[in-house]
């Protein structure tokens, strides 16, 4: 396996990052993490979007332009020959003397993983997850602005560890004013009475561009859609409830600590959807740039 690691693509073996880099010392640093269908990078100008969005708000000048670091990401997949593969984009300070001054760090770390892609079981789609409202609060959007994708994770850590003593799978998070935000790595959606829920933006999440992809293709299919300030007792009244992501897609939820949910229709109806989206964005990318998904960079 090949690791990029600061324009070189070198063996897994030989990817080292110092002791000294900021994003070790100090989980100063972003990322993203992105999923490969069939060759392509689904979505991959929005997550290349969202990782320069992520290093302005923490004041981190990204090494490479644009169009050269989405080659590098391609080019780090086909090093892997990999068509169907999971991939994690890492952006960090670098490497520093000891202390939080950024300048510290003349030279950003940038670092590009391919793995294959593990499939989740097809049990979980047909049976769902379970998930707790966490004890532990969203960070405050005005402390550490959950829109940066951050190498910072342990608020969510600590809500995943939460979840995991309590046997569920994931954690939903409130924020300090008691309002529902998101899970530990997915956004949030709950359906009753004809209308499908999420948190808005302000409710301090991540907009995940899973989350994008859903309401669009929920519009698309003349569902109402809210994003809004919610309770937990909401998302316990709710008829269907399910998480998204990236890596998972569509998840159904099964239940939370205070209730349970069928696998409804509206959940399914929306999964195949986003399903057709991810076929219909390959066809589109394979017909529009073959330069750039296939082996001829
Ligand atoms: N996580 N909220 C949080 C806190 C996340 O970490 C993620 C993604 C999402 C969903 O974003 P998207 O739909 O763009 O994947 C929401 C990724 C998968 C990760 O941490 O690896």
């Amino acid at each position: 396996m090949y690791v990029y690691l600061n324009g070189k693509l070198v063996p897994s073996k030989e990817a080292s990052v110092s002791v000294f880099d900021h994003g070790f010392l100090y989980g100063d640093g972003i990322y993203e993490t992105m999923r490969v269908y069939d060759g392509v990078i689904f979505k991959l100008d929005e997550h290349i979007k969202r990782l320069y969005r992520s290093a302005s708000l923490i004041g981190l000048t990204i090494p490479l332009e644009t169009d050269a670091l989405k080659i590098s990401v391609y080019e780090t997949l086909i090093a892997n020959s990999l068509r169907n593969a999971y991939l994690r984009l890492t952006v960090s300070r670098g490497r520093g003397a000891l202390g939080l001054n950024p300048e510290l760090c003349p030279e950003p770390t940038v670092v590009i993983i391919a793995q294959k892609f593990k499939e989740y079981p097809k049990t979980l789609y047909q049976n769902g997850i379970s998930m707790i409202v966490s004890s532990i609060r969203r960070n405050l959007k005005e402390a550490i602005n959950p829109q940066i994708k951050s190498l910072n994770f342990l608020n969510n850590i600590l809500a995943r560890i939460e979840a995991k003593r309590a046997g569920a799978y994931e954690a939903i998070m409130l924020n300090a004013n008691g309002e529902l935000t998101e899970g530990t790595v997915c956004n949030v959606f709950f359906y009753k009475s004809g209308v499908l829920y999420t948190p808005s933006l302000e409710c301090g999440i991540l907009d995940g561009i899973t989350r994008g992809t859903i309401i669009d293709l929920a519009i698309r299919e003349y569902m109402k859609v809210k994003e809004g300030r919610f309770t937990k007792e909401d998302i316990y009244s709710a008829e269907e409830v399910f998480i998204t992501n990236t890596t998972l897609e569509v998840m159904p939820v099964s239940k939370t600590d205070k209730s349970e949910y069928n696998i409804g229709n509206v959940t399914k109806l929306l999964h195949k959807a986003y399903r057709k989206e991810v076929n219909a964005y390959v066809a589109d990318v394979k017909a529009e740039e073959p330069s750039i998904w296939g082996l001829n960079i």
